[in-house]
């Protein structure tokens, strides 16, 4: 069976670059991304680039290359469906807010509502790719719903989970390291849809690295990969404090454990905290599932991996509080960073956010610069935690659009995202503006501890002891 045509509903991080790949790497299939979300549809189809709702390295060339042509952003979610021979369900699965499992539990009402709208208006056969991130075990529910809802056309699911990091997608996406296909391979037409989807990702990527598995396996491997990767940053922030304690280095340790093969050296950063989307939200979501089928062993295993990622927040702001002699109350502490890694304006569970709460408990005055990401955001983000109405935090907060200026008259700066500029800023100037002594937390071990103690400044690099 070959596709002619895709629709994806959910034009977000993971909708909108991936379905630019494919559009990109197959001229002959058009792929229309819908969304109900009509102020982020305009942006996708805005003729500035620099005005698109996601910035990714290399993004604006590919929507360049392929809107208008094959790859169409639009409101029409029927229109859209109807059309498709294969539907993307790419819609944001938040925790739950509310409810059973309030707190820990993704919320699957924004899937439903798809799989019911899908339901509704097909009328030939479809192919439906679960790309979102679901707990396992959810295709059931999705066939049910189709097959109940539905004209009495066939639905073929297949799970087909999204592996990109944010700020890298692009190349993760042109490039990965596999695809993975979950589907029923004890029918004929799930073997057809299978080899449905693995002729699409042929277009681009070499066959061994399209790995296919039963559905409840793709599922749940997904969970996993988080979960691991997760791990490894908790983990390795767990040594960091160790070696503050005792005069060892983490980027040391980093590497000497990273060169061990059964190890290996990426994912090993120290840091303020792991932030993004996905690690804590699939990670509860795993523990939720665990608990669910009585696993509380192994559901407190994983939990520790986020009680040591708060931990690691709370340890960063604590340290500034303690260094400045216990009182941060009117002093201006300067944030270079908001965005929970570099070269994303995304901020969701940024440790930015966290590090900036404490701190305007203790009645800090904050300046934020970040490259990318916009005022807007930034008071959002703290408003969502609603520890103060939005008037206190404007009170206390500023947010500049020139480092310089954000770092004048300041008593401290945070480092909170690791981005490139920060390590090449002319830090003589910053120190001569600064109040005395200056003070630099370098929260992603990024600046050079002793170019910065020569020009004076009293430096904490995570992970390092003294
Ligand atoms: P997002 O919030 O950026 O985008 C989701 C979009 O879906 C929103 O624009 C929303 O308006 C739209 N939407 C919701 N319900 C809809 C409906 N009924 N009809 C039409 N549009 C609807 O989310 P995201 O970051 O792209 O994540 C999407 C999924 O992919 C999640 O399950 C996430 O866990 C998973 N994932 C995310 C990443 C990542 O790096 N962000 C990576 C891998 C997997
Ligand atoms: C993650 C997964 O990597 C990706 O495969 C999945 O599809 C979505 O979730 P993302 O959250 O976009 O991707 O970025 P990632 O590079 O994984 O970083 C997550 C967080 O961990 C960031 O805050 C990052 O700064 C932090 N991190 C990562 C560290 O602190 N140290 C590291 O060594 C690596």
């Amino acid at each position: 069976m070959k596709i002619k045509n895709i629709c994806c509903i959910g034009a977000g991080y993971v909708g909108g670059p991936t379905m630019a790949v494919i559009a990109k790497q197959c001229p002959n299939i058009k792929v229309t991304i819908v969304d109900i979300n009509e102020e982020r549809i305009a942006a996708w189809n805005s003729k500035n680039l620099d005005n698109l709702p996601i910035f990714e390295p290399g993004l604006a060339e590919i929507i360049e290359e392929t809107r208008g042509k094959n790859l169409f952003f639009s409101t029409e979610v029927n229109k859209a469906i109807d059309e498709a021979e294969m539907i993307f369900i790419s819609v944001n699965t938040p925790t739950k807010t509310y409810g059973k499992g309030k707190g820990m539990a993704a919320d699957l009402k924004y899937i439903e509502l798809c799989a019911r709208q899908i339901a509704k208006v097909a009328k030939q056969d479809k192919i439906v790719v679960e790309k979102s991130t679901l707990p396992v075990r959810t295709a059931s529910a999705i066939k049910s719903i189709l097959d109940n809802v539905g004209n009495g056309v066939n639905f073929q699911i297949l799970s087909n989970p999204e592996f990109l990091a944010e700020g890298t997608a692009i190349q993760d996406l042109l490039s990965p390291d596999r695809v993975l296909i979950g589907g029923d391979t004890s029918t004929k037409e799930g073997e057809i849809a299978i080899q449905a989807l693995i002729e699409i990702y042929s277009n681009w990527v070499p066959k061994e690295r399209i790995l296919t598995t039963n559905v409840w396996s793709s599922e749940l491997s997904k969970l996993t990969a988080n979960a691991f990767l997760a791990q490894r940053v908790s983990s390795i922030n767990a040594m960091s404090e160790i070696c503050e304690k005792t005069g060892a280095d983490i980027r040391e340790v980093s590497k000497a454990i990273g060169m061990d093969s059964r190890i290996g050296s990426k994912f090993l950063n120290a840091s303020v905290g792991f932030g993004g989307s996905c690690f804590q939200k699939d990670i509860l979501n795993l523990v939720y599932i665990a608990k669910s089928y009585g696993l509380n062993e192994v559901a407190d295993y994983w939990e520790q991996v986020i009680i040591m990622n708060d931990y690691q927040k709370n340890r960063f702001s604590d340290n500034i509080v303690s260094t400045l002699y216990n009182t941060v109350s009117g002093k201006k502490i300067t944030f270079l960073g908001w965005a929970f890694k570099k070269d994303t304006n995304d901020t969701r569970e940024s440790a930015a956010i966290k590090v900036a709460d404490n701190l305007l408990n203790e009645q800090a005055k904050i300046a934020v610069y970040d490259p990318k990401v916009v005022e807007e955001r930034i008071f959002a983000d703290l408003d969502d935690l609603k520890t103060r109405p939005l008037e206190e935090n404007k009170s206390l907060l500023t947010v500049e659009s020139d480092p310089y200026l954000a770092c004048k008259n300041s008593h401290a700066i945070a480092i909170l995202t690791e981005w490139d500029e920060f390590k090449n800023y002319n830090w003589e100037k910053i120190y001569s503006n600064m109040q005395k002594p200056a003070f630099i937390f370098d929260g992603r071990g990024i600046l050079n501890k002793k170019e910065l103690e020569d020009i004076g400044f009293t430096f904490y690099k995570i992970g390092s002891g003294k």
